[in-house]
């Protein structure tokens, strides 16, 4: 997990784990609200790519919901993560 600070103050995180020695996982990636569209997400994912490349990881994968604007312009936009399967959830009202 990389974890973003301002000053004395923790603003940030994105975790991400080994999948096996070709691929590494992200999970969850927030940031506290007052901080939002400032790059902070994009630069904790961004040192994320990093790592992996320095560590020979081939594939980076994740996921994220297709109404989450902010998450999908740093993936797919600002970071340049492509789909490569989806999932769609499902309702019911009973
Ligand atoms: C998703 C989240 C981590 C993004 O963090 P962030 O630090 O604000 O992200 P960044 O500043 O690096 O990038 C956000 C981008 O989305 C853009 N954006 C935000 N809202 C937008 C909207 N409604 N329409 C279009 N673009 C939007 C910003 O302009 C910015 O792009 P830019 O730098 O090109 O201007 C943050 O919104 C958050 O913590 N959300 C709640 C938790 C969450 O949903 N986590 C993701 C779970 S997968």
């Amino acid at each position: 997990m990389y974890i973003a600070k301002h000053g004395d103050r923790y603003i940030g995180y994105s975790h991400f784990r080994e999948l096996n020695n070709q691929q590494l996982q992200q999970g969850i990636t927030a940031v506290i609200k007052e901080y939002w569209n400032q790059g902070v997400a994009t630069a904790l994912k961004a040192r994320i790519l990093k790592f992996g490349k320095d560590h020979g990881y081939q594939i980076i994968e994740g996921s994220h919901r297709n109404n989450n604007i902010p998450m999908r312009t740093v993936n797919e936009q600002k970071l340049g993560f492509v789909p490569n399967s989806s999932e769609i959830r499902f309702e019911k009202i009973i």
